[in-house]
């Protein structure tokens, strides 16, 4: 999608090691005296007037929305754009999660005959681990990509998984009837709907009165991570301004609990907690900072980013050298913070 903002700029964090061809390439595109922003950030100058990269950098959403006119209102439930999208290098991420990894705050409460829905179950690794512990019960995985929906049967297949199935299905408008589940589950959807609410009002119309409906999203603005890096701070910044740009929350994780109840489930039925996946063994880095190296110029992210004028290949590329630089640190360390609520429909 092409927005209207016909300014492009490129990315200028602080040079960090010695010239190579992106800085060659950055000192090119950006030839005035930079500026910082309050926050630290390094400007281009070559700025049309009225695009102000600072209103959109600092902005909140709905005022990042009045900045790109075209970014939200065109956008409808159905047209939503994930902004991971299904490269390869955003499904690396998705298969390393696990039941034990991703639900465990769900865990305790499963027995074995109960039924459970997984909204936008993705490649479909924790969906089928729950599958395989609820051996009297079933699961249904929804999704509303084919693409991943057809990695998640193949998994389900590979391992022999028979008490699961998926279907395509939109979690605004799941085809379920009422009180069909035990348990609704939705692992790091919230954060890239529009209207979380409004999904879980209808995560709780198909759960069973009394069932349960689980949800788990990370939220960027806690991440944290050593050595600190200026491509990684840019990366962050980057990632909240893309998402505000279509319409969605990335610091999800601390919101969950207050969804939930504007959702109208029971307050005294919410159970509100938080997780932490970390990474910081060689194996770890190697796999988290070399998938978002990639994501940063392959995946979905990097053409929203670009279609939405926050950035462009020469900023891409940059932010993926910094990605590489802190996989590499031998004392490298990431934290992602998950916020989790367990409720009672
Ligand atoms: C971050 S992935 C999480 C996948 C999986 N739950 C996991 O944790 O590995 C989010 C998934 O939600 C799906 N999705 C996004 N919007 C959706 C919608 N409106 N209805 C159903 N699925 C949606 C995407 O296609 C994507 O597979």
């Amino acid at each position: 999608m092409q927005m209207c903002r016909p300014a492009r700029r490129t990315y200028s964090a602080p040079m960090t090691g010695s010239a190579n061809e992106h800085d060659m390439a950055r000192s090119e595109t950006s030839s005035d005296m930079p500026r910082e922003t309050p926050r630290g950030r390094v400007l281009d100058k070559a700025q049309p007037a009225g695009t102000d990269p600072i209103d959109a950098v600092d902005a909140p959403s709905s005022l990042s929305s009045l900045n790109n006119p075209g970014a939200v209102k065109d956008l409808t439930k159905e047209s939503e754009s994930y902004t991971h999208g299904h490269h390869e290098s955003v499904l690396r991420s998705h298969r390393r999660r696990t039941a034990a990894n991703s639900a465990a705050f769900l865990l305790p409460h499963l027995l074995s005959d109960m039924t459970l829905l997984d909204v936008g179950c993705g490649p479909g690794t924790v969906t089928v681990d729950l599958a395989e512990r609820l051996t009297a019960g079933s699961v249904v995985g929804v999704d509303a990509s084919d693409d991943v929906l057809e990695s998640a049967r193949g998994l389900a297949d590979a391992h022999g998984t028979k008490n699961i199935s998926f279907e395509h299905a939109n979690a605004y408008e799941l085809p379920f009837e009422d009180d069909s589940f035990d348990v609704v589950f939705a692992h790091q959807l919230l954060q890239h709907l529009s209207d979380p609410v409004a999904a879980l009002r209808e995560m709780k119309r198909v759960a069973r009165p009394g069932g349960f409906v689980a949800v788990r999203d990370a939220d960027y603005e806690a991440m944290t991570w050593f050595p600190e890096s200026p491509e990684l701070t840019e990366w962050n910044m980057l990632y909240h301004e893309v998402t505000h740009t279509y319409g969605f929350e990335p610091d999800a994780g601390r919101r969950l609990a207050s969804w939930v109840r504007d959702a109208g489930f029971d307050p005294a039925s919410i159970e509100p907690g938080a997780s932490v996946w970390c990474y910081a063994t060689p194996d770890d880095r190697t796999w988290w900072g070399g998938l978002w190296a990639e994501r940063c110029t392959q995946s979905n992210f990097a053409v929203q980013a670009k279609d939405s004028a926050l950035a462009d290949d020469v900023a891409l590329e940059q932010l993926a050298q910094g990605w590489r630089e802190w996989a590499a640190a031998p004392d490298g360390w990431f934290a992602v913070l998950n916020g989790e609520v367990l409720a009672r429909a």
